[in-house]
Formats: C-alpha cells, sequence, structure tokens
C-alpha cells in the first residue's frame, strides 16, 4: 500500500516535472538557437539579447517523418532537450549572478583573465560533467576505425579515440538513445597510412568516400543522423588532410562538427560550428612532459627563439627576415650544434610559433608547457579552446604581414604587461595537459566541453 502510494506520488511529481519543462523550454525556444559560445565573451550585454525576440537560429532542424518507435524516440530526446534547458539556464544564471555554484566541493574553479567569462566556464563544465552523454559509433573496422595514432604529430587523434573506446569515460553513453552527441570513431591518420600505402597518389576521393559511406551506413541504420541533419554529430581528427572530408559534399556536412587541428577558417573551417583542436608531438609511449614548468619570467636568457623546418610559406617569410640575422630574435632552421631544443625554449622569454604546412603548431603546447609566452604567427588561425580561452591574455598574436616587425612588437610589451602573460602562460598549462583517463579541465575535457558547447547550441524538434 505505501508502495503504491509512493509511486502515485512520484508519477505526479514527475508528471508536474515534465509539464514544467515543457512550459520552461516553451519559453526559451526563442534562445536555444543562438549561438550558445557567443555568451562567453560578453557577459554584459547578456541581458541585451534576452530582449531582443528574435534571434537567429544557428541550427534549425526539421521534424523527421520516421515512424518506427517514434513515441518512445520522442520521449526520450523530449527528455534530453529538457535536461539541456535547464544547463543553459543555469550557465545563464552563473552569468548573470557572476558565482560559482559548484555541486563538487574542493574542485579546481576556474580564475581570472584567461577565461573569457570563468562563470560561464565553470557552470558549464559542472553541466557538462553531471549530464553529457556521447555515443561512439560502433560501425567500421580496425585499423582505420576505433583506433588512432597516439604517437607524433597527430596523437591527440588517437588519444582521444581511444578515450571515448576505452570504456573508463564516464562521458560515454550506455545506449545511443540516451546520448546528446554521437561520435563517428574513424581516424583520418590512419586511412592516410593504411588506405594510402604506399603513397603514390594524393587524391582525397578515397578518403572522402570512406567517410561519405560511414555516414550513409549510420544513417540508414539509426534514426540520429537524419534526425538532426548531423548537428549533434562529430568527429576528430589531426591530420592535414581532415578538413577535406566534406569538399566535394558540402550539403552533407553542412552542420556536422569538425573538431580539427587544421583549423584554418580560409579553408572551410567554421568556428561557429567547428572544434579547433591542439596539436601535440609526442614521443612514442609518452604524454604530457612530467616536467611542466611553474617557471617564474625571471631567468630567462634568450629574448625569443624558434627552431624548426622551412615548411609552408610562413616559416619562408620569417626565415627570409630573421633567420640566423640577430641576437635577440633567435630564428634557426637547425639549431647551432650542442644547443638543445627544451632547454632553449625553457630559457626563453617568448617562443615563436608560426604556421607550418597547416595552421597547427604543436610549439603552442610546447611553449605553454615550460612557460614561455606563445608568439602566434599566423593568419586565419582558429586557436584551440577559444570557445573558452581568451588567447590575448597568454600569447601574443603577429599577423603574417607584420613579421617584419616581430621585433618593434615584443620589445614594446612591457616587463609589466610580460609579467601578466607569463603567469597566465602558467594558469593556463593544466588547459594543456594530456592525461589518461582524462581528468577534469584537462586537454580532452576541454576537447568535449567544446563539443557540448556546440551541443548547446542546437535545438532539436520534439
Ligand atoms: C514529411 O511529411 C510531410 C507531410 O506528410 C511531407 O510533406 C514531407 O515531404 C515529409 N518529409 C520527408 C523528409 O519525408
Ligand atoms: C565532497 O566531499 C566529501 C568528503 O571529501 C565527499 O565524500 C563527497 O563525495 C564530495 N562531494 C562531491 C559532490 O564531490
Ligand atoms: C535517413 O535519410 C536517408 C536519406 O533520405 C534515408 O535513405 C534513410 O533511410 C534514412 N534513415 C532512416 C533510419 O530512416
Ligand atoms: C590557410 O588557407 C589559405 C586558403 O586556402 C591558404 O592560402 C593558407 O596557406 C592556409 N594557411 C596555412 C598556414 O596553410
Amino acid at each position: 500500500m505505501a508502495n503504491n502510494n509512493f509511486s502515485c506520488h512520484s508519477l505526479f511529481l514527475l508528471l508536474s516535472t515534465f509539464l514544467l519543462l515543457t512550459i520552461i523550454l516553451f519559453y526559451f525556444s526563442s534562445f536555444n538557437q543562438k549561438d550558445f559560445t557567443d555568451i562567453f565573451t560578453l557577459s554584459t550585454s547578456f541581458n541585451h539579447e534576452q530582449e531582443t525576440s528574435q534571434i537567429t537560429p544557428r541550427v534549425n532542424i526539421p521534424p523527421s517523418n520516421s515512424t518506427k518507435n517514434i513515441k518512445k524516440k520522442k520521449s526520450n530526446l523530449a527528455r534530453i532537450e529538457a535536461d539541456l534547458v535547464r544547463a543553459r539556464a543555469a550557465i545563464r544564471e552563473a552569468i548573470r549572478t557572476r558565482k560559482y555554484s559548484s555541486d563538487k566541493n574542493g574542485s579546481f574553479i576556474p580564475r581570472g583573465s584567461i577565461y573569457r567569462n570563468a562563470y560561464a566556464f565553470h557552470q558549464s563544465h559542472v553541466e557538462m560533467l553531471k549530464r553529457f552523454k556521447i555515443w561512439a559509433y560502433t560501425e567500421g573496422e580496425l585499423p582505420i576505425a576505433h583506433v588512432g595514432p597516439t604517437k607524433h604529430i597527430y596523437a591527440i587523434e588517437g588519444h582521444f579515440i581511444d578515450e571515448m573506446e576505452s570504456g573508463l569515460s564516464p562521458f560515454m553513453a550506455r545506449h545511443p538513445d540516451e546520448a546528446h552527441a554521437f561520435f563517428v570513431p574513424i581516424s583520418v591518420t590512419y586511412i592516410v597510412e593504411y588506405v594510402y600505402r604506399p603513397i603514390t597518389d594524393y587524391h582525397r576521393d578515397r578518403l572522402v568516400r570512406i567517410f561519405n559511406d560511414y555516414l550513409r551506413v549510420v544513417a540508414d541504420r539509426y534514426p540520429y543522423w537524419n534526425r538532426s541533419a548531423g548537428a549533434d554529430h562529430f568527429m576528430v581528427s589531426c591530420h592535414d588532410w581532415a578538413p577535406q572530408i566534406s569538399h566535394d559534399n558540402p550539403e552533407i556536412y553542412k552542420n556536422f562538427i569538425r573538431v580539427l587541428c587544421n583549423a584554418n577558417t580560409s579553408e572551410g573551417f567554421n568556428p561557429i560550428r567547428d572544434v579547433p583542436l591542439p596539436e601535440f608531438n609526442l614521443p612514442p609511449g609518452y604524454l604530457t612532459p612530467t616536467r611542466i614548468r611553474k617557471r617564474t619570467a625571471q631567468g630567462a636568457s634568450v629574448f625569443a627563439f624558434f627552431a624548426g623546418g622551412a615548411h609552408g610559406d610562413v616559416r619562408k617569410l620569417l626565415f627570409q627576415h630573421w633567420k640566423d640575422k640577430d641576437d635577440e630574435i633567435q630564428v634557426h632552421e637547425y639549431l647551432p650544434k650542442g644547443q638543445d631544443y627544451m632547454k632553449t625554449m625553457r630559457r626563453s622569454k617568448f617562443c615563436l610559433c608560426p604556421s607550418g604546412f597547416e595552421v597547427a603548431s604543436p610549439r603552442l603546447v610546447e611553449a605553454i608547457y615550460v612557460g614561455c609566452v606563445p608568439v602566434i604567427i599566423s593568419d586565419h588561425y582558429a586557436l584551440p579552446f577559444s570557445d573558452v580561452l581568451d588567447w590575448s591574455q597568454f600569447s601574443i598574436q603577429i599577423p603574417v604581414d607584420k613579421i617584419l616587425e616581430i621585433k618593434t612588437i615584443l620589445k614594446g610589451v612591457s616587463d609589466d604587461k610580460y609579467l601578466e602573460l607569463q603567469k597566465n602562460v602558467v594558469q593556463v598549462q593544466r588547459h594543456f595537459v594530456l592525461n589518461r583517463p582524462a581528468k577534469p579541465f584537462d586537454a580532452l575535457h576541454m576537447v568535449i566541453h567544446s563539443v557540448w558547447l556546440k551541443r548547446l547550441n542546437v535545438r532539436m524538434p520534439i
């Protein structure tokens, strides 16, 4: 009897909660489609946004007509969408009240100018940990699906795939019906390595075909792709070719979230939809170096430093103007004999990070690890985690056509400003640390958080 009473009571509670959520959902529906990432930039103008009722949807998903299981699927989706409404509301509330309403004791709390909005980020991270679930499709065969490289410059690709597939990640959904986002676990690097071996041609059609086929299979087999037109689906790749998967069929990939190292905005990388991925150059068997430097600005004996190959136009230009020409702006193609690369970085005030063959460079992360202020020399580069981090607080950005002025620009940084930049570099280190399994606020969590933000940008029809 008591049992019966209880279930009646909880049913009533459940129903009224649901009703309330539906109302909330309805109320916020104009907001939901706003580019949510924006709120990290402008916390002060936040209230104005609510006044303008007309907000252009970023992704407006038309209802689908599939009939199978439609009721059950709909109620699952309704629950997920209602839950996301609560997450957005909690983030907005944190921004409005400028308070940290953490339900975790003793965990890290982001603070300071390195964040676009520390309150929004903190709350968003809390909400993500509470609920974000990802389904990794099981289709596809080794070695091009479900594994990827875990060493050298594309290492983050394999580590991300492996993290998702290891069975240890708290973000993995047990069933696709409970997932907020869908991961396409294909490794572009391994496609290039295995399908193109030996490399005799550089035609991207085989790569494109593998991706298209994969997406066609999962769209046929499951309702999820069609339901969102791909807007809650994502891939992760660090390979230079990865952006090309969508070139032949831009329509299919219109909403698909591409998480890419090669985040060149003049080659179709769209920061509203896509996610930049940091590049790591990992020796075999290594993650982040254990000796992360908490060094201070003192003790830097080299003013500015770069050593690396003449890859790509930016470096050609850099070499043309600076290679072995200046005592303070030390630019080398080959390090002078006896000079150690990491040691020199560690002793440098500024570490030059010019784009190579592609926009991304592992030097960014290397500079951050040794506490050296990165000087990013590139054009059209969407910087990693720039949805959350304010790179101007811990790096110097120099457009390619100002390469001649490097010395003037860096000499113009006052001592106080430098000290602040350097302190911030140390503060930002934790977000670039690679852990397996991933830990809160580390690099893999930051990637997942970026995907989470993209998911908050999408409102699905119920
Ligand atoms: C869905 O159904 C509507 C009305 O029955 C129809 O006009 C529309 O073409 C259908 N859409 C698809 C994708 O089948
Ligand atoms: C808070 O701390 C206590 C004691 O350390 C711990 O048992 C509890 O699980 C923590 N709560 C959360 C939400 O982390
Ligand atoms: C998704 O849409 C495609 C193309 O319209 C169709 O071929 C496929 O059967 C649909 N998938 C499902 C599960 O209905
Ligand atoms: C970025 O894309 C543009 C346009 O395709 C290209 O000219 C430029 O070289 C790319 N940047 C790098 C560093 O590859």
